[in-house]
């Protein structure tokens, strides 16, 4: 069994086939997949997959590209989605210095809002970090005492990896481990701690090897999952029972 720890299967490329979607990843192992909000409404998008679908749970709140729309209420309304029995998570949120969407102060100023709705929720959070390691560090470790979560798409170094562990949150890797200019990545997810591991897409983007240039979809966590298990010298299903039971520890299913 595998979980699929990422997922936007609210995207438009999956309006035509999401039932196909749906199967292959369950008919590939896949038994879990958080779908991960990116925006209001794709936060409620979420939820409405989750209410559909048995293995879809849902994580709410606004990815740094949106939060320059984010209006009053719409910290209250995630907070409120919250009670949802499978809203599991707030995310995704955090800093992306490499479009600078949004200006970086409402960047800062929205994440720590959103550290405070699931501080107040007792919810873990899923963090987009992209060329943003130096300032996403220093914001969690200052705003997140005692809360957890998981660097989605972990792209930091080493020593970046070594001390998300030690403030108690999971690293996750997906598509990008698998490419020819993935550099030290590899070595990393090797490297990091069995029970801080997860796995992800990210679909539609970041399709792995040996898949890349096809749209990205749950199924395709297995890719992700071989590629690691070989990287540590596993046995694929250790891997992925190991990388199951994280994603449920984490997000709090049973
Ligand atoms: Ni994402």
């Amino acid at each position: 069994m595998l979980f699929d720890s990422h997922a936007h299967l609210d995207n438009v490329r999956f309006n035509d086939d999401l039932e196909e979607v749906i199967k292959r990843a369950r008919e590939n192992g896949v038994t879990g997949i958080i779908n991960a909000g990116a925006c209001m409404e794709s936060s409620a998008a979420s939820i409405r997959l989750a209410e559909q679908y048995d293995s879809i749970y849902a994580a709410v709140g606004v990815h740094p590209h949106d939060v320059k729309d984010i209006k009053p209420g719409d910290y209250d309304q995630l907070a409120e989605w919250t009670k949802h029995p499978k809203v599991v998570a707030i995310g995704e949120i955090g800093l992306d210095y490499y479009y600078n969407h949004s200006p970086k102060e409402v960047q800062h100023q929205a994440l720590i809002a959103q550290i405070d709705v699931a501080r107040q929720t007792g919810m873990p959070i899923i963090i987009h970090d992209r060329d943003a390691h130096g300032d996403v560090l220093q914001i969690i470790k200052k705003e997140a005492k005692g809360l957890t979560g998981v660097f989605h798409c972990f792209s930091g170094s080493m020593e970046m990896m070594r001390e998300v562990v030690a403030m108690g949150f999971y690293a996750a890797f997906g598509g990008s481990v698998t490419f020819k200019n993935a550099a030290k990545l590899p070595a990393i997810a090797a490297a990091v701690p069995l029970e801080r591991l997860l796995l992800e897409t990210d679909c539609p983007y970041l399709t792995p090897e040996p898949k890349r240039g096809r749209r990205n979809e749950p199924a395709h966590v297995k890719y992700v999952a071989e590629y690691i298990a070989k990287l540590r010298n596993m046995e694929f299903t250790a891997l992925a029972e190991a990388t199951t039971d994280n994603a449920k520890r984490l997000f709090g299913i049973d």
